[in-house]
């Protein structure tokens, strides 16, 4: 399974690359509109610490439009998967990108059935967010088990993406459930490695080391 970091911000970014695990990045336009630098070089700059996919959000409505900005933004790096939202418009700007060669991440998707349809049009990645789905008492892996039931039934190529992730119990499911990829905020990120019998373990087998004769 892959990981990927869910922000704009290139310290959290540089700080995961250099623990060996980080597969790729996600930004929405909220992540970047917090780092007060123009997403262009917030793109750039990620590219070069990330040996992996980077997603950029097109902020068009309109599928030509969308088209226009994607092709804009995938020039930054070869790297940028285009972030396109679910809708018709984005549909069909998925399907036209993608015939032009531009990988996409289709965003913004609640249901099965909307997954089916980035399926079809050809998303390179499709993502489920399910933190939202939770804030609304709808349990959000069980969209997950859904679409991975779906995309398995019909050997579609599309990546699912697990988005809107709030605590590593999210990461786990979604591992368990055979998720290609999870996004998450540093704050889950650096959650991940700790466990307190570990730490435990470690000063304990650092004190006994204390006892051995030295030679
Ligand atoms: C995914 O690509 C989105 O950027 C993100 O996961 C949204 O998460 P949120 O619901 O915590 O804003």
């Amino acid at each position: 399974m892959k990981l990927f970091l869910d922000t704009a911000n290139v310290e959290e970014i540089r700080t995961a690359a250099s623990w060996g695990i980080l597969d790729g990045v996600t930004t929405n336009p909220s992540l970047v509109a917090k780092e007060s630098r123009s997403f262009e070089e917030i793109l750039r700059e990620v590219c070069e610490i990330v040996d992996g996919p980077v997603s950029a959000e097109v902020v068009s409505q309109e599928a030509a439009a969308m088209v226009a900005e994607g092709e804009r933004l995938s020039k930054v790096h070869p790297n940028i998967y285009v972030k396109i939202p679910m809708t018709v418009e984005g549909l069909k700007a998925t399907r036209q990108l993608r015939t032009k060669g531009i990988r996409v991440n289709m965003t913004l998707v609640f249901s099965p059935l909307q997954a089916l349809l980035c399926a079809k049009v050809g998303a390179n990645f499709v993502s489920p967010f399910i933190g939202r789905l939770d804030d609304h008492a709808e349990t959000g892996m069980d969209l997950i088990e859904e679409i991975v039931t779906i995309y398995r039934n019909y050997q579609y190529k599309t990546e699912v993406l697990v988005a809107s992730v709030r605590h590593p119990i999210h990461v786990k499911e979604a591992a368990l459930l055979g998720a290609d990829i999870v996004t998450m905020p540093f704050s889950v990120f650096e959650k991940m490695p700790r466990h307190p019998l570990t730490d435990l373990g470690l000063e304990r087998f650092l004190k006994d080391w204390q006892k051995v004769p030295k030679a």
